[in-house]
């Protein structure tokens, strides 16, 4: 049985008055900005359930209340999922990272083989480029990276930043200043019609 996402209001799907969309996604933002100050995500191995663990849950997000530049944050199984809709700019500056320089060679895309290179292409929603779905958990230690909420922080490379040690991630979730050995993960999801992301 799905989970219902959590920040997400089913009526802002309608609701054109963007001051109470701003609540919600600052809602949101308040949450990634309190875990990252204060919590280590507590099970860092959460990151690769085994198998038995895959099946048993899914999450289900209507991402049509998302606008250009904002950013969600749901839970699926117990973890974050930071589902942000990137600009055209956001877009082009992933894009342009070569793959020789970054930390991380390697996409962490669940939905992909294991070697599968960190190109934008294999780090975006496939045919859905504009979307990027990751679990929101810093590879160094756990803590929950900011960048989701308006305003925030996000690092040189304009995706994340971890005030914990001082990681960042760009805007497509590659890690390109340490100490995080990883890129940030990638969940199983598919978009299960153009608004619509099925997590897990
Ligand atoms: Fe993110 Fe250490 S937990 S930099």
């Amino acid at each position: 049985m799905a989970n219902p996402p959590v920040f997400v209001d089913p009526s802002l799907a309608h609701d054109d008055d963007p001051s109470r969309r701003d609540v919600i996604l600052i809602a949101a933002g308040a949450f990634a900005a309190i875990g990252g100050a204060a919590v280590l995500w507590p099970l860092l191995d959460q990151m690769n359930p085994d198998a038995s663990t895959l099946s048993l849950a899914t999450t289900e997000v209507d991402v049509s209340p998302i606008e250009e530049g904002q950013a969600i944050t749901v839970m699926w199984r117990g973890k974050p999922i930071f589902i942000r809709h990137r600009t055209a700019k956001e877009i082009e500056e992933a894009k342009a990272a070569e793959i020789d320089d970054l930390i991380d060679p390697l996409a962490r895309n669940a939905n992909l083989p294991d070697d599968a290179p960190a190109t934008d292409e294999n780090r975006a929603a496939s045919e859905h480029e504009k979307w990027l779905v990751m679990i929101g958990i810093c590879t160094h230690l756990g803590c929950i990276p900011q960048g989701q909420a308006p305003g925030q922080y996000k690092g040189e490379y304009g995706g994340w930043f971890c005030p914990c040690h001082g990681s960042q991630y760009d805007t497509a979730g590659r890690v390109r200043i340490g100490p995080a050995p990883e890129n940030l993960y990638i969940p199983p999801y598919i978009f299960a019609s153009d608004t619509k992301i099925t997590i897990g």
